[in-house]
């Protein structure tokens, strides 16, 4: 290519002009289309001026082809027909195909054969005694290019539909503003030795592609699920709400479970749905739990207390020691609200939410993993309502831009009443759940010491479920863990939720 490019030029340098790039082509022994190809390349660099020349010609069909050699049908079934004739059925073998059908009717027309039907069955035979085969006269100049008169031909494509037009373009070069036997490359960045010695006058410089795409930056890229969770933090902390303390996934049975009036012997505890750690396997109670708070709620679960019955059970110390990878943020706002009821000063009303990951030992399919992220948030004050949670929930999710609610009964060991919250996708046109609620049990909050009169509505959903909605991503596997695909993690757009 590069050294037809340079024939090329050399060329037109020496004769000023070459008239046909075809004819150029057919002189390099090469096909017009790759000519047609460094004409394009050298005319986008002005070093040359490309003038359209246009073509026609009248080219043989693949029938007519074997006419060349073979004769024109008509002079084909002159030629079977013979000095002495032939009946139709003879004719018929003898040129089989359109070529007889053809042929018997032009040399009908032509006068040369005629149809005798003076005895028995009718027989073909000659009037004159010898043809001139012009058709083929006429096919074989076409054939060699040479001009034929127009009605000829028209008659030979129309009417015969033996040749067929053909048109095709070839070019007249001249050499452009930019000539040059050889292509100059233009320079991308001004150099120190440029400036020195004055050649940036005249350097030709390669022109600013504001199309092109940015180099994308070396550094660190977010992961959809850090976008959402910033949007996440704006909402509450727009809100009011604080951030809680998540960055401990080692929680011990008791923040996990006791605290929140879950009984010893709940299935969730056991070994499918929680991660038990085997090393260290206990945290002892007396760290960070206060003797008269544990004995409340050993008491709470044994007996009841606070208007409860209790679950009549033996109480274990053991079971609540064992550590575990957290299984719902709610452990750690258990920890919050305890420490809010027993602050120095005493209670005052709180707004906590948090955002962190979760363990749960499940079976892991397109839309669950052993490990997620949990949005949390709760309100903590006196007098709270049902009516406030759900004015709350109302607010929290319009700003994410789901504004139709609707709320089931559920069931949560914590919490009474419970809610599953749905909302109306109009994408989907559904009913979606996107998250679970509730108020607290006394049970719960009671023995950590916080007033009678103090009630908190809470609520929790995944981080993972709006997140592979809003990046349209359907296998949570492509989202989180070992088969995330890396560019997805540099290309993710920023998250418009709440916008
Ligand atoms: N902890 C619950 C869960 O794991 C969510 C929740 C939080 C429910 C607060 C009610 C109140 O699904």
């Amino acid at each position: 290519m590069a050294d037809l490019e340079s024939q090329l030029l050399q060329a037109l340098n020496e004769k000023e002009c070459i008239a046909d790039s075809g004819d150029f082509a057919k002189s390099q022994g090469v096909d017009h289309m790759a000519v047609v190809g460094v004409i394009r390349s050298l005319q986008a660099s002005e070093m040359i001026v490309a003038e359209d020349i246009d073509h026609f010609r009248y080219a043989l069909t693949e029938e007519s082809q074997t006419y060349l050699t073979a004769g024109s049908p008509e002079a084909q079934v002159f030629a079977a027909v013979g000095p002495d004739g032939i009946t139709l059925a003879e004719l018929k073998v003898k040129v089989p195909g359109e070529a007889g059908d053809v042929g018997f009717k032009q040399a009908m027309q032509q006068k040369w054969l005629a149809l005798d039907k003076s005895g028995g069955e009718p027989r073909v035979v000659r009037k004159v005694d010898s043809i001139v085969d012009s058709t083929q006269a006429l096919l074989a100049d076409i054939a060699a290019g040479k001009e034929v008169p127009k009605a000829d031909a028209e008659n030979l494509a129309k009417k015969r539909k033996l040749i067929k037009p053909e048109q095709w373009k070839t070019y007249k070069l001249t050499k452009g503003a930019k000539f040059a036997l050889e292509r100059k490359k233009p320079a991308t960045d001004l150099t120190f030795d440029m400036l020195a010695k004055g050649t940036w006058r005249t350097q030709e410089f390669k022109d600013y592609n504001f199309n092109a795409l940015g180099v994308l930056p070396a550094g660190g890229h977010l992961h959809p699920l850090l976008k959402v969770r910033t949007q996440f933090r704006k909402i509450f902390t727009q809100m009011g709400f604080e951030e809680m303390p998540t960055n401990q996934y080692v929680e011990s049975s008791f923040w996990n479970f006791d605290a929140l009036f879950q009984p010893q012997q709940h299935p969730a505890r056991d070994a499918h749905d929680t991660f038990f750690l085997t090393k260290p396997a206990a945290t002892p109670s007396d760290r960070g739990v206060p003797a008269d708070y544990l004995q409340r709620v050993q008491e709470v679960h044994e007996v009841g207390g606070y208007g409860s019955a209790g679950y009549g059970y033996s109480w274990k110390l053991a079971e609540a020691e064992k550590n575990l990878l957290r299984t719902h943020t709610t452990a750690v706002s258990s920890r919050m609200l305890y420490r809010l009821a027993n602050q120095p000063g005493g209670f005052k009303p709180a707004k906590y939410f948090s955002i962190d990951r979760v363990f749960r030992n499940e079976a892991v399919d397109r839309t669950h993993l052993a490990e997620f992220h949990q949005v949390e948030g709760l309100v903590c004050d006196r007098g709270l309502t049902l009516g406030d949670l759900i004015g709350v929930l109302q607010q929290f999710f319009s700003r994410l831009g789901l504004k139709k609610l609707r709320f089931k009964p559920a069931f949560n060991p914590y919490t009474e009443p419970s809610m599953e919250i749905f909302s109306y996708s109009e994408q989907l046109g559904k009913w979606m759940e996107v998250g679970n609620s509730g108020m607290f049990r006394p049970e719960m909050l009671r023995p950590m010491g916080l007033p009678e009169d103090v009630n908190v509505i809470a609520w929790g959903l995944s981080l993972e479920r709006p997140t592979m909605i809003l990046y349209g991503i359907d296998n949570i596997r492509d989202l989180f863990g070992h088969k995330v695909s890396l560019s997805m993690v540099r290309r993710n757009p920023i998250c418009r939720l709440g916008l």
